[in-house]
C-alpha cells in the first residue's frame, strides 16, 4: 500500500482539488483506493456528497477506541472509499499530543488497513503540526502544490525544511504548479526559477481552469462530469507523473 498525502502550509493552492481527481483516477485504473479527509472543513468529504461525521470524532480513531473501518464510507464510484473528515478534526493536534509514538499514530492507523487498499490519499489541512508531522511520516509521496507566486516559494522552503526535520522516514517531495496562467511574467517566471534550482517539480502544469471550480457545484470529480475536458486531461497527465508503480 502506498500513501500520497495533498500537502502545502498554504491553504486555497489546489490540495483538495488534486487529492479528489487523483483518487478518483486511481480508482478508475483499478486501484483499491482510500481517501482520508483529514481537514476539518472537510472539502473533499463534501466533494464525494458525504456528511462530514466521524462517530465519536477523531479522538476515537486516534485513541484506538474506534478502528478506522468503522469510520469508512462508500463513495459513488468503484473502488474508491472515503474516510470523511469531522468537525472534531481541528482538535487532532491534542489528540495526537496524548498518544505513545505522537507523530507515528496515523502511519500505525493506515497500516491496519494497508491489506484492503492499494493507494492511499491523504487531504491535509494547510497547516504545520502534529497532524503535518504524522503525514509527513505516514507518506511515501508529498504531493505539493504551488500558485507561481514568490511567497509561495517561500512556503515551499518552509515546507522542505519541515519536511527533513521530520524523524523517520522521509517521503519523496514532488512539488507541481497550480492554478497557474502562462500569461502573466511573473508565472513564467517563478515556474523557470523553481525549475532550474533542483527542487522535483512535476512536468506537468494544471492551469486555472473553472470546470476545475466546478466541482463544487457537481460535487465530483473533473474526469467524472467532464471527461474529455483540459482540466481532465491535466489531472490524468499529473497522476501518470506521480502514480506510484
Ligand atoms: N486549477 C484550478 N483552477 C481554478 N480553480 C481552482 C484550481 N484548483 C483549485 N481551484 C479552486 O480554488 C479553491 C481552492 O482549491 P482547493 O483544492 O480547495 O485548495 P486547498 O485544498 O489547497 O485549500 C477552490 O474553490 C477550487 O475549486
Ligand atoms: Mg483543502
Amino acid at each position: 500500500m502506498k500513501v500520497l498525502a495533498t500537502y502545502n502550509i498554504k491553504g486555497g493552492v489546489g490540495k483538495t482539488s488534486t487529492a479528489v481527481n487523483l483518487a478518483y483516477l486511481a480508482a478508475r485504473e483499478g486501484r483499491r483506493t482510500l481517501l482520508w479527509d483529514l481537514d476539518p472543513q472537510a472539502a473533499a468529504t463534501f466533494l464525494f456528497r458525504v456528511r462530514p461525521r466521524v462517530k465519536g470524532g477523531g479522538r476515537a480513531l486516534v485513541n484506538r477506541r474506534r478502528p478506522i473501518e468503522a469510520a469508512l464510507k462508500a463513495t459513488d464510484f468503484e473502488n474508491l472509499a472515503l474516510l470523511p473528515a469531522d468537525f472534531s478534526y481541528r482538535n487532532m493536534d491534542l489528540e495526537l499530543d496524548d498518544t505513545k509514538k505522537r507523530t507515528r499514530r496515523l502511519g500505525q492507523l493506515l497500516d491496519s488497513v494497508s491489506g484492503e487498499y492499494d493507494i492511499v490519499f491523504l487531504d491535509c489541512p494547510p497547516s504545520v503540526s502534529l497532524v503535518s508531522e504524522n503525514v509527513v511520516a505516514a507518506s511515501d509521496i508529498l504531493l505539493v502544490p504551488l500558485i507561481p507566486a514568490t511567497l509561495s516559494m517561500r512556503a515551499f522552503e518552509q515546507l522542505t525544511r519541515f519536511v527533513s526535520e521530520v524523524e523517520g522516514r522521509r517521503p519523496e517531495v514532488v512539488a507541481f504548479f497550480s492554478m497557474a496562467d502562462r500569461r502573466k511574467r511573473m508565472h513564467r517566471d517563478v515556474i523557470e526559477a523553481m525549475r532550474s534550482n533542483g527542487s522535483c517539480v512535476a512536468d506537468t502544469i494544471v492551469p486555472a481552469l473553472s470546470v476545475i471550480e466546478q466541482m463544487a457545484q457537481h460535487r465530483a470529480p473533473v474526469p467524472a462530469f467532464a471527461p474529455t475536458s483540459r482540466a481532465a486531461r491535466c489531472y490524468e497527465q499529473l497522476w501518470a507523473e506521480v502514480r506510484p508503480t
